[in-house]
């Protein structure tokens, strides 16, 4: 897992540069979308660089992770709203290229599997951008999600629940207790994988979702067995990496393989 530990305000563009050059070499590509906080610089940049005629989105399709059970589309808490607003209202997708999960559909398990499929048919996700939740959890997968899962629906944990009411206007009771998601197993499909993690909130996730033992208790810990992921964090995120200083010297010598050290 390649590690990068940058400012804050280094990850927009850091991540942005990314999707560039994918959409560069491939106009086509699938897009994984995650919401919550932790994109939202990439979101930005993004934004600013379509809107500036650097990149553009016009043959790119997406599909978002994850969706509360209960909310309708329009509901400004559902997910769907939320890439709408962060993201796909901002650039120049095509109509209806970003897919989401329909957590009010009256057959659950079945819009589940039809996501599935949607995932397949469009060839799968090139680049999926994840978040990672205070307890490890990648998109809405808790701990104790199968690392086979598929997308399907789940329960929060009261933990998820409690850092999720700020955007429920801080009541812990707003914020449902279900949801849908793409699982562990679809996630490891994306051919590539780039998680963003800010904050001293996640510095125990992090530290684990590197350096710890691959288990169910943190979710994120699966993508050990990706071969091609790139965590991005802060200084607070990367806290209690016992590795940090390791990581740091790989990136500042990632493209000097082969160069001789100074004498
Ligand atoms: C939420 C979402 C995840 C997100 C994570 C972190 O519950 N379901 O997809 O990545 O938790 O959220 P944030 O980026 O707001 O910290």
């Amino acid at each position: 897992m390649e590690v990068i530990i940058t400012e804050e305000e280094q990850i927009g563009s850091l991540v942005a540069d990314e999707i560039q050059q994918l959409l560069a070499g491939k106009p086509e590509a699938v897009l994984g979308l995650a919401t919550g906080s932790s994109p939202l610089h990439v979101y930005d940049e993004l934004a600013r660089r379509t809107a500036e005629g650097e990149m553009s989105f016009a043959r790119a399709r997406g599909f978002t992770l994850d969706e509360y059970v209960g909310l309708p589309s329009w509901h400004p808490c559902s997910y769907r709203t939320v890439i709408d607003e962060e993201l796909v209202s901002r650039v120049d997708f095509a109509p209806d290229a970003v897919r989401a999960l329909d957590g009010s559909a009256a057959d659950l398990a079945e819009a589940c599997a039809e996501y599935e499929r949607g995932i397949e048919a469009a060839g799968g996700v090139d680049l999926q951008i994840l978040g990672i939740g205070t307890d490890g959890h990648i998109a809405f997968n808790e701990p104790g999600s199968s690392f086979a899962s598929r997308t399907r629906v789940k329960t929060l944990t009261a933990q998820t629940r409690r850092d999720n009411a700020r955007f429920f206007g801080g009541e812990v009771d707003a914020v449902p207790r279900h949801c849908v998601t793409q699982g562990l197993g679809t996630i490891m499909q994306a051919r590539r994988i780039v998680l963003i993690a800010i904050g001293g909130g996640k510095a125990e996730a992090v530290h684990h979702l590197v350096e710890g033992a691959v288990s169910a208790k943190w979710p994120g810990t699966i993508l050990q067995h990706h071969p091609h992921v790139t965590l991005v964090v802060d200084e607070a995120a990367a806290s209690r990496l016992q590795f940090a200083d390791y990581y740091r010297y790989v990136y500042a010598y990632r493209d000097a393989v082969g160069e001789a050290p100074a004498a």
